[in-house]
């Protein structure tokens, strides 16, 4: 993190910033960084912004958008993006619409934000749904690259334990994928299922912990090198999304307590579930998918969800083209497939695989 300040302000005209700061950072962390950019002759002004997927909306968008003209910032005064996946999500939205694009710099403190959120430019907030039906995730937003990214793995050993493990989820998602992806790394599914058993019970830290976000971000950065805006058919940075459909609609639905990477696993079991259905893969790839994500300690099903609820929020992703569904399934050990309208039953196999019985 001591390198943050000099970073920032030796952008082109960096005398002023936005810090975007996450409510869930011990004050100190934000003190500090505050200090360094002042410290390096770029003005911070301040804003701290609720984590949680409910504050990720267009109404906190536009205050941050508000408060950014009221300061008078101007285009080359860039906002940084201290925190978790949805302060990272809504900073590089505000970011990528004030003034028509200032540039965003991100600095995870979250695992999740590590290895995901602050990785390939997605920027976005959420939006109302149907009445009754809950948000619609991340259904307005950009692409906005980063132009830069710094993630201090000693920032994580202040991260409450249940937000580590759920980041945990989005290294499973890459292991999953990881002899699909452009920048291939075989050896990535064994060697995150020989870390989430290690830490089976104590807490990921370390150089393992290092190494497997190192991993984890080239994987992900060599998807996005090669189709930085999903439009690649099939095989692009769309596989990135494996789990996610079947994840979105749990972690959205009214009353869900879920955070992301938590309902990312399910998701993972419900994909490995819904593959084996249609034959892609044998019941060994399920048996490993759950067993990956219970060494990570994340929920294995949720409780008070019917399938027809669940089934009725998938069919409101932001991915649905022509009314029909469309899900990255593994198809064999690190590696997945895009299929387009799957049968219904492979549907309800995923669905019912993630809920727990009633
Ligand atoms: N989190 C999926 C992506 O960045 O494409």
């Amino acid at each position: 993190m001591a390198d943050l300040g000099p970073r920032v302000a030796g952008l082109p005209g960096a005398s002023r910033c936005f810090l975007v700061a996450d409510s869930g950072l011990p004050p100190e962390v934000v003190d500090r960084v505050e200090a360094a950019l002042r410290g390096a002759g770029c003005e911070p002004s301040t804003r701290v912004v609720h984590a949680g997927e409910d504050h990720k909306t267009w109404q906190v968008a536009g205050e941050l958008l508000g408060d950014m003209a009221a300061l008078g910032l101007e285009r080359r005064h860039p906002v940084v993006a201290l925190g978790g996946g949805v302060v990272g999500d809504i900073a590089g939205f505000v970011a990528s619409a004030y003034r028509r694009g200032v540039p965003i710099v991100q600095c995870p403190t979250t695992l999740l934000g590590m290895v995901d959120a602050s990785v390939g430019g997605k920027a976005g907030v959420n939006l109302p749904g149907p009445a009754g039906a809950g948000a619609l995730k991340n259904m307005a937003g950009a692409f906005h690259q980063p132009v830069f990214v710094l993630a201090d793995v000693e920032v994580l050993e202040s991260l409450p334990e249940r937000h580590l493990r759920s980041g945990l989820a989005e290294c499973i998602k890459h292991a999953m994928l990881c002899d699909s992806a452009p920048r291939r790394d075989p050896g990535l599914l064994e060697a995150t299922r020989a870390a989430l058993l290690a830490w089976k019970g104590r807490r990921p830290a370390g150089e393992a912990l290092a190494a497997l976000i190192a991993r984890s971000v080239a994987l992900k950065a060599g998807v996005v090198e090669e189709d930085e805006r999903e439009e690649k058919p099939a095989g692009g940075r769309a596989i990135l999304n494996l789990g996610h459909t079947f994840g979105h609609a749990v972690e959205t639905a009214p009353g869900s307590t879920l955070l992301h990477g938590e309902a990312v696993g399910l998701g993972l079991i419900a994909a490995a579930t819904s593959a084996a259905s249609l034959g892609l893969v044998g019941a060994e790839c399920e048996r490993l998918t759950r067993e990956l994500v219970e060494h990570a300690g994340l929920p294995l099903a949720i409780n008070g969800l019917s399938p027809a609820t669940v089934r009725a929020r998938m069919a409101l992703d932001k991915k649905v083209v022509g009314g029909g569904l469309r899900l990255v399934l593994p198809c064999g050990p690190g590696r997945v497939t895009l299929v387009e309208k799957p049968p219904e039953e492979a549907v309800l196999a995923g669905i019912a695989a993630m809920l727990a019985p009633r």
